[in-house]
């Protein structure tokens, strides 16, 4: 095992967990995976690809919240996030970066 320190600067993990029964409320069924498609690309449109990592995660428990977010090492959660939220978000977490 090797130890080391954290590659980035900070971590976005997105829950894109999708559930079978359609009548259990899921991130994946309110377009988790698209935005964390678009995260991705703003990431990689402002080359920050070496600092931010965007990360899809499994369920992370608050599924009638979702879209999910959780940032580190902020520890902050986002919760029904929505398309149109991602850059006040993105703005939200370059700022300590710039
Ligand atoms: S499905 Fe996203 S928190 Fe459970």
């Amino acid at each position: 095992m090797l130890k080391q320190p954290v590659p980035y600067r900070r971590i976005i993990f997105i829950c894109t967990n999708k559930k079978e029964d359609a009548s259990k409320p899921c991130c994946g069924a309110k377009k988790s995976e698209e935005i964390a498609m678009k995260l991705k690309q703003m990431v990689r449109d402002r080359n920050l690809k070496d600092q931010i990592r965007v990360s899809k995660s499994g369920c992370m428990g608050k599924c009638e919240q979702g879209p999910n977010i959780m940032v580190y090492p902020e520890g902050i959660w986002y919760s029904n996030v929505k398309e149109e939220d991602l850059q006040f978000l993105f703005d939200e977490l370059l700022k300590p970066l710039l």
